[in-house]
């Protein structure tokens, strides 16, 4: 499928003239797993709306699997997660959210009932799948908006911080289903020390809108001095080891770490 989006010079104004976006330019290839990070008001969740093709930007194209800059042409192979999962769930019950996508998409019947309950099994949504979806909790809420994505299967994941509320155990198990979705998978996450875990490649948004760095996780996550630029500062087994390795050889996660301090 090679390139799957192709963002070039994207600037976003809002209509009362902030800038969230300045001048970003950004290429997904199939099977690549992106981080978005960048502190607060940085222009994430501005710069996941232009690449899901939600938002017109200012300036610049987003190209999708290098055939079209019209996003509702493909409507169906984006998968977008949008920050508040409460834009996902207006169905009567959990149930018709997450074969919402599915039915859009004809997928038969039986089919979506099985992607439907073997979602609703995973994300422990099983006994839920019933209720009206604004009697969740804030962590369901976002377990369901997940399901109701992962759903029709799409081709691109673009998910704004699909992990906030969302507890120890589902969130390992949003990971693993994020890793074993074929595809491209970009996921915006607030947190640097999940960043290890759910991607290869980092992208650093600055507050200006522009983008501060692009490139491997452990080179961007072991920079102090950049991600201090932004506001940010490196996840904690980087905080702990920084004096004590090479930035080759710090570890990037805590199991990572653990591993370290018993072979050592
Ligand atoms: N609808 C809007 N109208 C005006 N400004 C907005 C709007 N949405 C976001 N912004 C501003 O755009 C900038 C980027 O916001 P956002 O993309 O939500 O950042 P992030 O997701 O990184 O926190 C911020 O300064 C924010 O206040
Ligand atoms: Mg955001």
């Amino acid at each position: 499928m090679g390139r799957v989006i192709d963002a070039r010079s994207l600037v976003h104004e809002y209509p009362d003239g902030t800038r969230a976006l300045d001048v970003v330019s950004l290429a997904i290839d199939d099977g690549e797993s992106v981080a978005v990070v960048g502190p607060n008001g940085s222009g994430k969740s501005t710069l996941q709306l232009a690449l899901g093709g939600l938002i017109d930007p200012t300036a610049g194209t987003v190209e999708f699997f290098g055939e079209t800059t019209d996003a509702d042409a493909v409507r169906e192979r984006l998968g977008v997660l949008l920050q508040d999962p409460d834009d996902y769930l207006f169905n009567t019950t959990v149930r018709e959210d997450i074969a919402y996508g599915p039915a859009q998409l004809g997928m038969s019947r039986e089919r979506a009932d099985e992607r439907v309950a073997a979602l609703a099994e995973t994300l422990g949504l099983t006994d839920l799948l019933d209720r009206p979806p604004f009697r969740l909790s804030g962590g369901e809420k976002q377990r369901a908006a997940v399901a109701s994505v992962l759903a029709f299967d799409p081709d691109v994941l673009l998910l704004d911080e699909p992990l906030g509320a969302v507890d120890a155990t589902y969130r390992e198990r949003i990971l693993t289903l994020l890793d074993e979705h074929d595809g491209a998978t970009v996921v915006f996450t607030p947190t640097l020390d999940v960043v290890p875990e759910v991607a290869e490649r980092v992208v650093l948004v600055d507050t200006d809108g522009t983008i501060a760095a692009d490139g491997d996780v452990r080179s961007v996550l072991t920079d102090r001095e950049l991600l201090e630029s932004v506001g940010l500062r490196p996840p904690a087994t980087v905080r702990l080891f920084e004096d004590v390795l090479p930035p080759a050889e710090i570890p990037l996660t805590v199991d990572a770490g653990r591993r370290y301090l018993r072979e050592k």
